[in-house]
């Protein structure tokens, strides 16, 4: 008895070095992908400078996450707690007096009935009968959409065709999908990506739902009686942060940047939307690898956004309009985003944003809030829509957050891809209609 006391004992002391250990910041490759089971979503009343400096503090700390950010003109903000940082988070909350409710209870549960599987069985059925394996009911991996574009180049040769602008960090393939009505002269042209942040799963599903539309249904969407739609090219990037789309599918739900030195252990990843060359390092980005901000070495210092801007500036001259997909928020935003300021022509820019928001409304019921990126969200320096309006000189340029308003978050379940594709697709007829019509 004393005997298998003993023995309990040496084994306790021989373990507790690793019990005592701090847990492991990082994740290295073949572990388990992160778990957020009893991880919560607060919304967290922050109407006073002092709830706001406390948010501010707790996520320098790494203790909680701002999902929503600290937006300006909002009362709320949505916060991640992990289990291991709940006490302390609600002890400082109650501090300063900050109110929260719990949006969900359980982030794991959230992640786990966002996207129904499709069985192999399904796939094959669906596979055969249409000619590849994309849906509109769930989130799907990059070989099966990437498998889509390369569909449709080959079944509408006419009207389309796939352009390989570049390759990741991890050599995945940046793929644009070209289309080109037969009325297009060619001289006028617009862009649109999607995914430039991995988790944000709504964006690559709608801005594939809007391209899908466009060429599967294409006679429904460009002869309208006055419409000049066909009159001009469309490139559509749905995927444009691959590693990290992969990543957040395979490893981490919750992944933002790109996969920059993901083989080094600790503090992956650059926010490639604040890696571009548009005031790049102001305020709203970090010099700091760990920081989901992190503006990169230096500006385009990342292939993704070096593939881009490299191909949107070679049709500068042609490109009238430049929209890029994130969630969430439901918001339409234009520049400028690195501080309080609006471009010349910012009316213009706020009266198709606000058309934009008429044809979401009329089409999905949803409502988007229009304004200028710094003034309606936060500063933040280094994102595309500045580069594309402040160094391309492409006149339309839109960032706009997709669903939801904090429901979910970026947990948006699959069923959700439809209406909100639709919406995008109506945001982005209006857009191009504007462009269409510029000199
Ligand atoms: N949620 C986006 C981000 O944080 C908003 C970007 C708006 N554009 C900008 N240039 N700040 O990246
Ligand atoms: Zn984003």
């Amino acid at each position: 008895m004393v005997e298998a006391q003993s023995r309990v004992l040496r084994l306790v002391l021989l373990l507790l070095p690793a019990l005592l250990a701090p847990p492991a910041l990082c994740m290295p490759e073949g572990d388990a992908p992160a778990s957020y089971a009893g991880a919560q979503l607060l919304r967290v009343n922050a109407s006073t400078p002092d709830h706001k400096d406390t948010l501010k503090r707790l996520e320098e700390s790494g203790a909680v996450e701002l999902w929503s950010g600290i937006v300006s003109h909002k009362k709320t903000v949505d916060v991640l707690v992990k289990p291991d940082k709940e006490q302390e988070v609600k002890q400082k909350l109650r501090k300063v007096r900050a109110e929260y409710a719990i949006v969900i209870n359980n982030l794991q549960d959230a992640i786990q009935n966002e996207n129904p599987v499709i069985s192999e069985e399904e796939m094959l059925l669906l596979e055969g009968r249409k000619g590849h394996r994309m849906t509109w009911h769930s989130y799907h991996r990059i070989s099966d959409l990437h498998g889509y574009l390369d569909f449709l180049a080959q079944t509408y040769p006419q009207l389309c065709s796939v352009i390989t602008i570049g390759n990741s960090v991890e050599g995945r393939p940046l793929k644009v999908l070209k289309i080109s009505p037969p009325g297009s002269t060619g001289q006028k042209a617009i862009w649109i990506d999607g995914g430039i942040h991995a988790r944000e799963w709504i964006s690559p599903a709608s801005v594939s739902f809007a391209l899908k539309e466009l060429v599967e249904n294409f006679e429904a969407h460009f002869h309208g009686q006055e419409s000049t739609l066909g009159s001009m090219d469309w490139y559509f990037l749905p995927i444009a942060n691959p590693d990290g789309y992969e990543h957040t599918h395979s490893r981490d739900r919750l992944w933002r940047k790109n996969r920059l030195d993901a083989h080094k252990g600790s503090c992956a990843g650059t926010d490639l939307n604040r890696n571009f060359g548009y005031r790049w390092g102001g305020q709203g980005s970090s010099r700091d690898p760990c920081r989901e901000i992190y503006a990169g070495r230096s500006a385009f210092s990342e292939p993704e956004s070096a593939a881009i801007s490299n191909f949107v500036k070679s049709k500068a001259s042609i490109m009238k309009a430049y929209v890029t997909f994130h969630s969430y928020g439901q918001y339409i935003l234009y520049p400028w985003g690195y501080d309080r300021k609006v471009p010349p022509d910012y009316r213009d820019l706020n009266r198709v944003g606000q058309k934009m928001a008429q044809a979401i409304r009329a089409v999905g019921g949803s409502s988007y809030t229009v304004g200028s990126s710094a003034t309606t969200l936060y500063p933040a320096s280094g994102g595309s829509d500045d580069w594309a309006k402040g160094s391309a000189k492409i006149k339309y340029t839109y960032t706009v957050e997709l669903r939801d308003t904090g429901r979910y978050g970026f947990i948006l379940p699959a069923e959700y891809i439809t209406p909100t594709g639709k919406e995008a697709l109506a945001a982005i007829k209006v857009v191009a209609e504007a462009a269409s019509q510029e000199p």
